[in-house]
């Protein structure tokens, strides 16, 4: 068993005693009042999931394990000193509630990287079987679901494994899928918009490198960017669309191929993670319909202003939870105005955040109106030469799942059962509130 098992089996074992603890001595204990409104307005705020790795708070933002993404970017390992944060070093920092050392973040490249050799053949051959007009969503949750053949969960599961152990093969089937989505949707990404000439995988470089790398980008501006989009689109706390899907599909012990895939479906919607395709949609739309790519900031209002009348909501602003300024969003737009000065979508970002807030806030009823993570994203790719949006999706979503299933393997060490809320039709509601039909 390697160190990074070993340690997951000392940290995870005596919280997994205080889990059943908790239910023992202090199950009946209630801790929060539910109104109808939280229940009809998609359970926002209410407490029902147990997940250690990130929090978001609605006025800071996200923080992993406590870390804020200043501070990540100041401890965990970088390439260079200079540089942004290695992906590998948060999912380290998730999985182990630790921060990494430069070795930990080198063994885990190393395993990602051998185990990333394995996908099988049919993967490739599903995904050539789908029209290349196929959005890069469906390509890349087919290919998950295809690879699903080798989960390691569902032999175990198969042979009669002990439920305690259970971690072990989720654990082995997280890191072979972590490890091959790069190459995935690299490969979706050529055979899309580069023809099918395909970019062979550099088992010298990080992951998110590599990932640039495949795509056709070897620029250490590309790279740059690659790993700051992976650490800060990882994880945004278990309620989520698609940390809550992915959970609640493996929560049936369903193995990690088909809980994430659950989770990539629900990211594959505009509210959620096709919000960064949605925006750059929204600002080239925008920009066609004015005829210029320098927009002035009246400008912007109207045509804000003309978005909400026709009902539409502005991409890449608001939030289920957060009341204040992403700050995965402020990351970027520093990056932005660091690495990419003379970008012109960069600028033209900058000026719908000077207007869109004060619009938002004043129509009544939108309960955050500043920009979230999406509002700048697509820009930043754009900017460095990824201007195929349809793929941007698909990139969170190679993110995403170094947090979900970080989660998925934390749920099986917590031994956490079957997800299994209650519903109630309308005349139940009707009945409690006195109200008539
Ligand atoms: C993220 C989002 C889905 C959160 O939804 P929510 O929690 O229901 O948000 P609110 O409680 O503030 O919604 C209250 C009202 O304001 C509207 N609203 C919220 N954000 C809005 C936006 N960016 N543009 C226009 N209207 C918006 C809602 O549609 C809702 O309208 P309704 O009462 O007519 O149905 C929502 O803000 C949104 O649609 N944003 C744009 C899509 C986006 O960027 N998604 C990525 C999120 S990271």
């Amino acid at each position: 068993m390697d160190y990074i098992k070993q340690r997951l089996i000392e940290v995870g074992r005596p919280q997994a005693e205080l889990v059943r603890d908790l239910i023992k001595n202090h199950g009946d204990m209630v801790i929060q009042d539910v109104s109808i409104e939280q229940v009809l307005s998609g359970m926002k705020g209410v407490v029902s999931l147990l997940t250690c790795t990130s929090k978001l708070d609605p006025q800071e933002g996200i923080r992993f394990r406590g870390y804020s993404i200043p501070e990540l970017r100041d401890k965990l390992p970088k390439m260079k000193k200079d540089g942004e944060p290695l992906p590998e070093g948060l999912f380290y920092l998730m999985l182990l509630g630790e921060l990494p050392s430069k070795d930990d973040v080198v063994f885990i490249g190393k395993q990602w990287s051998e185990r990333s050799q394995g996908i099988p053949r049919h993967v490739f051959d599903v995904i050539n079987a789908l029209p290349l007009d196929a959005h890069p969503m469906i390509q890349f949750n087919t290919a998950i679901l295809a690879m699903s053949t080798q989960s390691h969960f569902r032999k175990a599961y198969m042979s009669g494994m002990d439920k305690k152990d259970y971690w072990d093969p989720m654990y082995e089937g997280v890191m072979d899928l972590i490890s091959r989505l790069p190459i995935i949707a690299a490969y979706i990404y050529r055979r899309v918009f580069h023809k099918g000439k395909y970019i062979d995988s550099d088992p010298s470089l990080d992951w998110a490198g590599n990932l640039a790398h495949m795509m056709g980008f070897d620029s250490e501006e590309v790279k740059r960017l690659l790993r700051l989009y992976m650490v800060i689109h990882a994880d945004h706390e278990g309620g989520n669309v698609s940390a809550h899907a992915t959970h609640l599909v493996g929560s049936a012990l369903s193995n990690p191929y088909y809980s994430f895939s659950a989770g990539m479906n629900g990211l594959a919607g505009p509210l959620h993670g096709m919000a960064n395709q949605e925006v750059i949609m929204w600002i080239n739309d925008m920009l066609k319909e004015l005829g210029t790519d320098d927009p002035t900031e009246d400008q912007i209002r109207q045509y804000t202003i003309d978005t909400l009348k026709a009902g539409r909501v502005v991409p890449g602003y608001g939030h289920a939870v957060l009341r204040k300024t992403d700050p995965r969003f402020t990351v970027q737009l520093d990056f932005g105005n660091k690495y990419l000065p003379d970008s012109n979508l960069v600028k033209v970002v900058n000026k719908i955040f000077n207007v869109v807030p004060e619009i938002l806030e004043n129509t009544g009823k939108v309960k955050n109106p500043w920009p979230n993570v999406d509002a700048i994203s697509g820009a930043l790719l754009s900017s460095v030469g990824i201007r195929e949006y349809p793929v941007y999706t698909m990139l969170f979503g190679v993110s995403r799942a170094l947090g979900v299933l970080t989660q998925l393997i934390w749920d099986r060490i917590y031994g956490l059962p079957i997800e299994r809320p209650k519903s109630q039709n309308l005349d139940w509601f009707l009945n409690k509130t006195g109200m008539k039909k």
